[in-house]
């Protein structure tokens, strides 16, 4: 009797680990997020299928009430795959009256500058007093921990290439050989996932990720409430922010990401989401040869 129901136990936990690596699989390769909410936008794994009948918005020059500004300032900073940060940039942090880099309303270690804190901290604490429930997922990342990041991502791809630890340790820097190119390449397609060192601009620390704590799985619109989405779109603006990667410029930014936005001053991000610019185009005005 005994062992009947040991036997049976064991069915049953046997049962149990090969659901559990079932739905695990099919979590990880069939799911689809709907990003956007455009119809068709998907990114799945690779985030390929991207149909936005919006894709080529570009923004009439003519006519429109520029605002007056500086664009060296730091806080018009263009920051993109062509546009680098140097590994030496380091910005201005929010010092607390100690000399200590002072957090961010709501976090014990994410840092922000100090020319745009208060007015975060000032948002995130609208949006609690309106009953949402932001968590700051990502603000400033120096160089060396977005270098980690990408070089992270780079090394995952290459191993799911077929490549291992031992391949990269020995040929992985040796110009000219298989596992040097693989390397380069896999490299190359990270580039679609994670912005590479200098490439960022939560280097500035000007950039944050907002995502919804109540939902905070992953950083996907899915997961995030929609009241709360749209009062980001809508209202950051009056606190100097664009949503920096909206779904709709995902072919001119290369991003769609509804959880980031970047401080650039009131005036510009209320012009910006006015119009139903993304930052190139709004840069592009200022810079005429800028290249994006
Ligand atoms: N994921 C965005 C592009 C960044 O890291 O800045
Ligand atoms: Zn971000």
């Amino acid at each position: 009797m005994i062992k009947r129901i040991m036997w049976l136990v064991a069915m049953a936990c046997l049962g149990l680990s090969l659901y559990t690596v079932v739905m695990a699989r099919s979590d990880s390769i069939d799911e689809k997020v709907i990003f956007g909410g455009y119809a068709d936008v998907y990114a799945g794994v690779e985030r390929i299928s991207y149909k936005d009948p919006n894709e080529v918005v570009e923004v009439e020059d003519d006519g429109l009430d520029w605002p007056d500004i500086d664009i060296t300032l730091t806080q018009y900073s263009m920051v993109n795959a062509d546009n680098l940060l140097a590994s030496a940039y380091e910005p201005d942090l929010a010092l607390d009256e100690d000399g200590k880099n002072a957090p961010i309303y709501g976090t014990r270690y994410q840092y922000f500058a100090a020319i745009a804190k208060p007015y975060l901290d000032k948002m995130l604490q609208d949006m609690e007093a309106l009953g949402f429930t932001p968590y700051i997922a990502s603000s400033y990342r120096t160089y060396s921990y977005q270098a980690q990041l990408f070089n992270t991502k780079a090394f995952g791809i290459f191993m799911e290439m077929g490549y291992t630890n031992r391949d990269y340790d020995e040929y992985g820097t040796e110009e000219g050989t298989e596992v040097y190119n693989a390397y380069q390449l896999a490299a190359e397609r990270a580039k679609k996932y994670t912005a590479a060192p200098g490439a960022s601009e939560h280097q500035l620390a000007l950039a944050v990720d907002i995502w919804d704590r109540e939902r905070q799985r992953i950083g996907t619109y899915s997961n995030m409430d929609e009241n709360f989405r749209n009062w980001l779109e809508e209202h950051s603006c009056e606190y100097g922010f664009i949503q920096r990667y909206p779904s709709k410029k995902l072919l001119r930014t290369g991003w769609d990401e509804p959880w980031h936005y970047r401080y650039v001053g009131v005036e510009v991000a209320t012009f910006i989401k006015e119009h139903d610019m993304c930052y190139e185009e709004f840069y592009k005005h200022y810079v005429p040869d800028f290249k994006d």
